[in-house]
């Protein structure tokens, strides 16, 4: 091996280590329990196996979540997929709010865009098949049909 190489093959090392040292947030923050979505056991499996490891705060952190880079990526889509849809604070929301997030849930679902795709190379299991999409476009369909027979505030 040639001088130069071994210096850079040395230097990626060492870079490589280094980037181990910058700190990653891979907290599973503590919330209400009563803050948490309840909906129907069929929709609450879909979500738990399919959803909850980026839009809760039960993540299941992979092993390597703990390895820079990739847990660099692991990281943010946690972060940014908790921004904008948190399971586990569901009740945070007004209840508009939840019905607009439902809408959303169900259009991201039918085109595919969620679970995102890159997560499916490691969880195949979350891939959801064309059963699994209708019971949670079935169950936000419910609950706009029960609002509107009954005029009241949904639940979940
Ligand atoms: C690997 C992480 C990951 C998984 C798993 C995942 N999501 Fe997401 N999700 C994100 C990220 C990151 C965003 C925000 C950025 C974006 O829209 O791409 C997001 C955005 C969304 C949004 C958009 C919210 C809004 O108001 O714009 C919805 C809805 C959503 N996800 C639903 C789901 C559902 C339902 C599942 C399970 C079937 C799921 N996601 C699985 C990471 C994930």
């Amino acid at each position: 091996m040639g001088k130069k190489l071994k210096y850079s093959l040395g230097g990626l090392v060492v870079l490589f280590l280094a980037i181990q040292l910058i700190p990653v947030n891979r907290d599973n923050p503590t919330t209400d329990a009563s803050l948490e979505i309840k909906a129907p056991v069929e929709v609450m499996d879909i979500i738990k196996t399919s959803c909850y490891d980026c839009h809760s705060n039960k993540t299941e952190w992979p092993f390597y979540s703990y390895i820079a880079p990739l847990s660099w990526l692991v990281a943010g889509d946690v972060e940014h997929g908790r921004e904008e849809l948190n399971f586990s604070e569901w009740y945070k929301m007004s209840a508009e709010k939840i019905s607009r997030k439902k809408e959303k849930l169900v259009e991201e679902v039918m085109e595919g865009k969620m679970p995102l795709p890159i997560y499916l190379y490691t969880h195949s299991n979350a891939e959801l098949d064309e059963m699994q999409k209708q019971v949670l476009r079935g169950w936000v369909n419910q609950s706009k049909i029960n609002k509107k027979n009954e005029g009241e505030v949904e639940l979940d």
